[in-house]
């Protein structure tokens, strides 16, 4: 039994984590939840039984032996290597250390093995690259992909709480036709799109594109795959689309991608256009798999195959992988 806490825990994403390690029933036998010191005192539900929320300032890792962070970049730049040096074993869900070569960078159903190589945290990329590795990742397997075209289409909750209160209020001022003031967005969120997900960087990517092309690199062990990516703010609560082209080393056919998707850890194939069967954000908010449909072939590429992959950016994006890393460290007895 392991001592856990969560960082974060009153947040979008801390809450799922609580969730989660109530639902897979990880071996815990003493939870502490952690957020500021606004929340301090707040008591939050984990198996029958209510637990006070503590400050992160006043808390003390060294009787932990599983930290999940999920607070922050800048929170974790600062609490996590403490953590660490104490002895706990950090799973990190902020961009503080994903590129950090000293950290893995961690997909269960793709790199369990870089758990092994922890020196004290392991990395949770971000929630658009996790769905896409683990759909794209059994495919390279076979045959090497050697280029992504992915745009993305991202729920508000992929920002926060805040975010997710700001697409409700919009919605309701626009419907009532009172002026809208964006906050937690650059634009109005509220029946609209953004083209825009973190800062802007170098040659007009945004920061958000360029975690897809590093993460995925990094997560996949294979820095020649080239990846453009598009990520795009859209006005759902809950669940990652994303619109996938890929160019395989050889030639690659649609009925071959259903069959390895089919066996593939994590991946549920919906795929009955006639039907008007496709994944859809509505329908994967709460589940913790991959969703595939569309997959069709680029008519003039015969190395190319197109796909619309769908997941829930609280659970299998964040919580869920970083609770399944969790896993990952006591079946590999690296805990
Ligand atoms: N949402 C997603 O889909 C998603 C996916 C992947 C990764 N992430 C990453 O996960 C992290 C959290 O995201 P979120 O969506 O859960 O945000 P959120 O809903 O805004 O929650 C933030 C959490 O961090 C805590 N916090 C903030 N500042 C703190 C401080 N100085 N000390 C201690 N705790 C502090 C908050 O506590 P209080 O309630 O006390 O303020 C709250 O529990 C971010 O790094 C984000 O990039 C999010």
């Amino acid at each position: 039994m392991y001592k856990v806490a969560v960082v974060g825990a009153t947040g979008a994403v801390g809450m799922h984590m609580v969730k989660v390690l109530q639902e897979r029933n990880f071996p815990i036998d003493r939870l502490f939840l952690v957020a500021s010191e606004h929340s301090a005192g707040k008591r939050i539900a984990f198996k029958d039984e209510e637990h006070e929320v503590v400050a992160l300032r006043d808390f003390d890792f060294s009787s932990v032996d599983i930290a999940l962070f999920s607070a922050g970049s800048s929170v974790s730049k600062e609490y996590a290597p403490k953590a660490a040096e104490s002895g706990c074993i950090v799973v990190d869900n902020s961009s503080a250390f994903r590129m950090d070569d000293s950290v893995p960078l961690v997909v269960p159903e793709v790199n369990p093995q870089d758990v092994d190589w922890h020196k004290g945290i392991i990395a949770n990329p971000n929630c658009s690259t996790i769905q896409m590795v683990v759909a794209l990742n059994p495919l390279h397997r076979v045959n090497r992909i050697k280029k992504i075209v992915v745009s993305t289409y991202q729920a508000v909750s992929g920002k926060g709480l805040k975010a997710v209160e700001e697409l409700k209020n919009q919605s309701a001022d626009v419907l009532s036709d009172k002026d809208v003031v964006p906050e937690q967005f650059p634009h109005q969120i509220a029946f609209n799109v953004l083209p825009h997900i973190d800062v802007f960087v170098e040659d007009g990517y945004t920061k958000e594109e360029m975690k897809m092309l590093n993460e995925t690199r990094k997560i996949m062990g294979d820095s020649k795959i080239d990846v453009a990516a598009t990520a795009v703010r859209v006005p759902v609560f809950i669940g990652h689309s994303e619109s996938v082209w890929v160019k395989f080393e050889g030639e690659m056919n649609v009925s071959r991608v259903k069959d390895i998707l089919k066996g593939a850890d994590g991946v549920v194939v919906v795929d009955e256009p006639s039907a008007a069967e496709y994944p859809l954000a509505v329908d994967v908010a709460g589940r913790d798999e991959v969703f595939v449909g569309r997959i069709r072939r680029d008519l003039n590429d015969p190395l190319a195959i197109l796909m619309w992959v769908v997941a829930d950016n609280l659970r299998k994006g964040a919580a869920t992988n970083a609770v399944q890393i969790a896993e990952l460290l006591v079946k590999r007895g690296k805990v």
